[in-house]
């Protein structure tokens, strides 16, 4: 059953709700107690910005209306993102997005999805004067920073005229190990040979080693707002400052997420979509032993979605506790695929393996391409649209899996653009709201990445002088 979340934007989770094999519509009603505290809870959260810790401030909700929103950005960033917006057209032949996490992943999916794979290839005039784009900052990788750095000096000794390199630095806290460093690395590099680097950061307002630099070298820079964690930052500063340096659509991205939060407010799960698959995934999870999701898209742009959804499911629901202490859940483990290519690797697991996932998958229904294969189907030769391919390569898989009753769900946006992106990426900021407080859990804190720093930064501390 496919149902609209809003215009050319739906879930069908035929292969997840309502047969003999997979959550059945009695379950909803015995978990009723869990997926009701869920939606009181979420609403709550709209209204009061708070999360389920005491004093934990939580404003994801309200970023769709960023731009009427002056606690979370002022007039002064949105005049400065707009100067710099109009200067990157023409003004710089490289941007280099430098940060990790959530920081990171879903500027990537921007990019990715709104760009294309050819971008960087593509001449000035091809990307309407906007700058190739690289990202750095996201590992510690010594190679790939240093092969960025051996491909941007040969382009300046290519180019006739100056060679102007724009370098947006985002880091909430301002102090993660990454960029951190590989901004140390630029800021030394860069000035060598390129005729203007110039810096410009998206942090803290109030603290942190990159807002001092900022102050201290003059730096332009935009804030993170307070209650908004890195996974829940793409509708910020972070996204959208990155998105108006290309020349994206930034008003539409906000418009796609508004529209799922306004499609998405009702407390009954019948009539919202993102307490529905919520409460699906939930129960699939503690009562059908469900503990890996796989994230599909048939989709080529999307493919880094599932790398900026694995952080959003891994770090909010992974937690061992909930909130009043008790053992919690877990959540599920992500998978990135795309399909049709992983259909020849993962799926053999995925259709004969453990009774332990399920998938997601996502679909566009409107091909930004025609091409038409090729093929010999029963000893006949057959001309087929590779739209028609793609479509039924899923169809195909989500049929094989049910088949061997293994759960799937299908989320289908009308075409890839901004807007569509927009909804897309907030309907998972809310089903994990919604399974986190059907968890009792605490969905926007990340306890369990403290372990490693620390034993990082006490490897780190051998070299302070
Ligand atoms: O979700 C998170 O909090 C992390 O993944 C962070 O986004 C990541 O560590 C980057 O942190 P920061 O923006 O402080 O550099």
């Amino acid at each position: 059953m496919s149902i609209s979340i809003w215009d050319g934007f739906s879930v069908d989770w035929t292969d997840l709700f309502g047969q003999d094999w997979n959550v059945r519509a009695g379950d909803m009603a015995a978990h009723q107690k869990e997926i009701g505290r869920a939606a009181a809870a979420v609403a709550a959260l709209r209204k009061t910005g708070r999360g389920p810790r005491a004093g934990e401030e939580v404003l994801f909700p309200h970023l769709p209306y960023l731009f009427q929103e002056k606690r979370l950005i002022s007039p002064e960033e949105i005049a400065a993102m707009q100067a710099l917006s109009a200067e990157c057209r023409g003004g710089f032949d490289a941007l280099l997005s430098v940060g990790i996490g959530g920081s990171y992943l879903g500027d990537q999916v921007l990019f990715d999805t709104c760009c294309g794979p050819y971008w960087n290839l593509m001449t000035p005039e091809e990307r309407s004067g906007r700058p190739q784009v690289f990202f750095a900052g996201q590992t510690a990788d010594p190679e790939a920073l240093a092969s960025l750095l051996r491909y941007l000096r040969s382009q300046a000794e290519k180019k006739e005229g100056p060679y102007r390199v724009l370098v947006l630095v985002i880091s909430k806290s301002g102090t993660t190990v990454e960029p951190s460093g590989a901004l140390s690395v630029l800021e030394e590099a860069l000035p060598s040979f390129c005729a203007e680097a110039r810096f410009i950061a998206i942090t803290d307002a109030k603290k942190g080693k990159l807002l001092e630099d900022c102050r201290e070298k003059g730096w332009t820079h935009f804030v993170v707002p307070e209650g908004i964690g890195g996974r829940f930052s793409v509708f910020s500063q972070v996204g959208v400052v990155f998105a108006a340096l290309l020349g994206l659509d930034t008003e539409a991205f906000l418009r796609g997420a508004a529209r799922t939060e306004e499609a998405c407010r009702s407390e009954d799960w019948r009539t919202n979509p993102a307490l529905a698959l919520a409460a699906m995934k939930y129960i699939a999870t503690v009562r059908y032993g469900v503990t890996a999701e796989i994230t599909m898209p048939y989709s080529s742009r999307l493919a880094s979605l599932g790398g900026w959804y694995a952080q959003l499911l891994g770090e909010s629901l992974g937690k061992k506790e909930t909130v009043d202490g008790q053992p919690a859940y877990g959540g599920r483990t992500p998978v990135c695929a795309v399909g049709t290519t992983d259909m020849h690797s993962l799926t053999q697991e995925h259709q004969e393996g453990r009774r332990n996932k399920l998938l997601q998958f996502i679909s566009v229904d409107e091909p930004a391409a025609y091409l038409d294969f090729r093929l010999t189907e029963g000893g006949r030769p057959c001309t087929v649209a590779m739209s028609h391919v793609l479509d039924a390569a899923l169809r195909a898989n989500a049929a094989a899996l049910a088949s061997a009753h293994k759960m799937s769900c299908r989320i289908s946006i009308r075409k890839l653009n901004e807007e569509y992106l927009g909804g897309l990426m907030y309907f998972f900021f809310l089903t994990i709201a919604y399974e986190g407080a059907m968890a009792g859990i605490d969905a926007y804190d990340q306890p369990g990445v403290e372990a490693y720093k620390k034993i990082l930064h006490g490897d780190l501390a051998h070299f302070a002088g």
